[in-house]
């Protein structure tokens, strides 16, 4: 049976791709099921965001939808008046989905082009960003006392498979290995609280952030994408934990991957990932 747990999502990044579809999922779900349904829907393109809030209306006219600017990579002031704007519209906030992220130039490390630079917006977005939204929704959880409420509450983490660390990539994948851990750290801290925590674990969705990719093994669409990641959302308390999307084949590759020993593993990923890599990676 579908189940959605929450009257209220905060999604970062809902501008494109997985948040996006998240919240058409959402919204499509609420409507079926005539569940009351708050949105409030962040991301720095405040034009996609208010042609996703008429696509939700057409679909959904009951769902309230807040839109608002929200670049994570701002201080942590900015961010928290964001949340605070939010609540003041749509009440109670219980599910933060922490889902902003961008994709790195694919580069070695200590590549000839003499450009760290690029790495740095990734690891702000990606992981500072996310610590910062993370940071500021469980003290709202808190100070609220949304976690007290029957519903409580729930922060979902938007990692990547890459986490696992994948050559040309290592900006990003430390920054979702970085951010897993700090949702463990989280899981921790706020357990026994009414703060339940998710880490998503991605495999290939077809979205922008890697339509550019000339291989995407297993890809699935951003549709199929968000029927999965809504499902495992639902999923709390005791349960809650790492989320593979899509399930196969992802979980069994996550299994293995994180089973097999170190030296099998430094073999075989890079003779995966060469000649995929259009750019720098290549050249170097
Ligand atoms: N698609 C996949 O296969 C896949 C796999 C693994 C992990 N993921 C993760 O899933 C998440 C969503 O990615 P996606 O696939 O949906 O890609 P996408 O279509 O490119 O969407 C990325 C979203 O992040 C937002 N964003 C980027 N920088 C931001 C910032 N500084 N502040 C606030 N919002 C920002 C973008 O909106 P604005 O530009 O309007 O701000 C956009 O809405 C990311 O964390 C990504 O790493 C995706």
């Amino acid at each position: 049976m579908v189940k959605q747990v929450y009257p209220s999502y905060f999604i970062t990044g809902a501008s494109s791709g997985l948040g996006r579809h998240l919240a058409l999922e959402l919204a499509a779900r609420a409507a079926k099921h005539n569940w009351p349904l708050s949105l409030a829907l962040t991301a720095r393109r405040l034009e996609l965001l208010e042609e996703l809030k008429k696509e939700i209306a057409a679909l959904a006219p009951a769902v309230r939808v807040k839109t608002a600017v929200l670049d994570v990579t701002w201080d942590d002031d900015a961010i928290w008046r964001v949340i605070t704007e939010c609540h003041a519209e749509l009440g109670n906030l219980h599910c933060f989905v922490v889902n902003a992220g961008i994709a790195a130039t694919a580069r070695m490390i200590g590549a000839s082009d003499r450009n760290f630079a690029v790495e740095r917006p990734v690891l702000a977005t990606n992981l500072i960003g996310a610590m910062a939204t993370t940071d500021a929704a469980v003290r709202y959880i808190r100070e609220n006392g949304i976690n007290k409420t029957p519903e409580q509450a729930h922060i979902v983490g938007i990692s990547s498979f890459s986490s696992l660390g994948v050559t040309n990539r290592s900006s990003y994948s430390v920054s979702k290995a970085a951010l897993e851990r700090y949702l463990d750290i989280l899981r921790m801290e706020s357990a026994g609280q009414g703060i339940h925590v998710t880490t998503i674990i991605p495999g290939y969705i077809d979205t922008p952030i890697n339509q550019h990719r000339p291989h995407r093994p297993f890809l699935i669409t951003a549709e199929a994408g968000a029927v999965a990641m809504a499902n495992a959302m639902t999923v709390r308390g005791g349960g809650a934990g790492n989320a593979l999307v899509p399930w196969w084949p992802w979980a069994i590759m996550w299994t293995v991957f994180n089973w097999i020993p170190k030296w099998l593993y430094f073999w075989y990923v890079p003779r995966m990932t060469k000649g995929h890599e259009p750019d720098q990676a290549k050249r170097d």
